[in-house]
């Protein structure tokens, strides 16, 4: 017999909502994504989200108004799992929800994902695990990755040095040992968000499909080690960034520092693509021989990017998760599905150093819907 969680995810990139319907089962069987849904956040509320990563006026009352906004969004996309997966074996234990984050500096003590749980709550009728990451930082840690604990679940593989990469808006890794411990996890920097918010500048389409623009453009050498010298690659880990340190004004103060103002749109996206690609392998190249290295998010379907990764990750084998049988979209939304577990069970999420907090928490803060009783 399984247990079914809902996960819902909005990341960095702000470009959807991903729903996920996990089987996790009684023994000690890896969780089963049973259903995936995923519903695009419209363009004005993504812009409004995307401002609320920098200071500006009115942020108190714009915050909770976008929240109220994402959150009626997260609460179509458990009815689009819904439609999608039909009836299920066994009812929802629990929705675990990620929220948007907008503001994450762990040095200074806060982490902050717009959601309001307890709408959440109310729209689903089921109880809701959300603001995941600020036990983590309570317990000196970063917040994030959290995913890393996840991947150990599912892809630990007995014999196998495995590195799972997400790219998403940020790009995180985590490395996994030939006996399954989870050995490192952290955020190597921008994955996608500087590709698309360079290409929705001047392109004015949310992101570089396949990679092709930038494919059209050749590296500038000085812009690429303008960026490459941003001192958060070369920190060590536990380490973890968000949009609000990587954004087109970072990207402005670079093309000036290198005097590539000037330069072709088309060659400051294949730059911006260098960067995500040499930071990623840079990251990788931290861990001794490495059997694989299997990746997941939208980042996925950036063959340019992938391509990039392939040359710079030699002779090591870089492909999609979904050669290992999971679904690339569905992984992040899965992950959140299965912490709401650890929440309901009162199990502290193993992160094994990943963040750097003073030992694993139980992580989390639940919403009850309407009609549960207790003390
Ligand atoms: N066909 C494509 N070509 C190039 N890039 C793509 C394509 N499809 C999706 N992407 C990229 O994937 C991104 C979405 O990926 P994903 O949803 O994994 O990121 P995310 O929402 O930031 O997630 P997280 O922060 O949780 O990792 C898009 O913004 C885009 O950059
Ligand atoms: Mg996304």
């Amino acid at each position: 017999m399984a247990r079914l969680f809902i996960g819902l995810m909005s990341g960095t990139s702000v470009d959807a909502v991903d729903a996920v319907a996990l089987a996790i089962p009684d023994d000690s069987g890896p969780p089963a994504t049973i259903a995936f849904a995923s519903l695009p956040i419209p363009a004005p509320l993504r812009t409004q989200l995307r401002a609320l990563t920098r200071s500006a006026d009115d942020e108190l009352e714009r915050a909770a108004q976008a929240a109220h906004e994402l959150t009626e969004l997260y609460a179509q996309a458990v009815s689009a799992l819904f439609e999608k997966a039909g009836p299920y074996a066994s009812p929802i234990v629990a929705v675990g929800a990620h929220g948007q984050t907008v503001r994450h500096h762990p040095e200074r003590g806060f982490t902050i994902q717009l959601l309001d749980g307890a709408l959440l709550a109310e729209r689903c009728a089921l109880p809701v695990v959300c603001d995941f990451r600020s036990g983590d930082i309570a317990a000196g840690g970063q917040g994030a990755p959290l995913v890393p604990a996840f991947h150990r679940e599912v892809f630990a593989h007995p014999g196998r040095r495995r590195a799972v990469l997400n790219i998403g808006g940020i790009a995180n890794v985590t490395l996994l040992g030939a006996d399954g411990a989870l050995e490192a996890g952290f955020d190597t920097g921008p994955g996608n968000t500087l590709l698309d918010q360079w290409c929705q500048r001047h392109r004015g389409v949310p992101f570089d499909d396949g990679g092709s623009w930038a494919r059209s453009g050749a590296v500038l050498p000085s812009l690429l080690q303008a960026c490459l010298a941003d001192p958060y690659f070369q920190r060590a880990a536990p380490k973890s960034t968000g949009t609000e340190s990587f954004h087109l004004d970072w990207l402005a103060q670079r093309l000036a520092a290198s005097g590539a103002e000037g330069a072709r749109p088309a060659d400051v996206q294949a730059t911006l693509l260098e960067v995500s690609a040499a930071t990623i392998a840079a990251a990788l190249a931290l861990t001794a021989e490495l059997d694989e290295v299997l990746v997941c998010g939208g980042g996925v379907r950036n063959a340019a990017l992938l391509a990039r990764l392939r040359d710079l990750c030699a002779p090591v084998s870089v492909a999609s998760t979904a050669e290992a049988g999971i679904d690339p979209q569905a992984i992040e939304a899965a992950a959140f599905a299965w912490l709401a577990a650890r929440r309901i069970d009162l199990q502290p999420v193993p992160l094994d150093g990943v963040t750097g907090a003073n030992g694993p928490r139980v992580l989390g803060a639940l919403y009850q819907p309407a009609g549960v009783r207790g003390r």
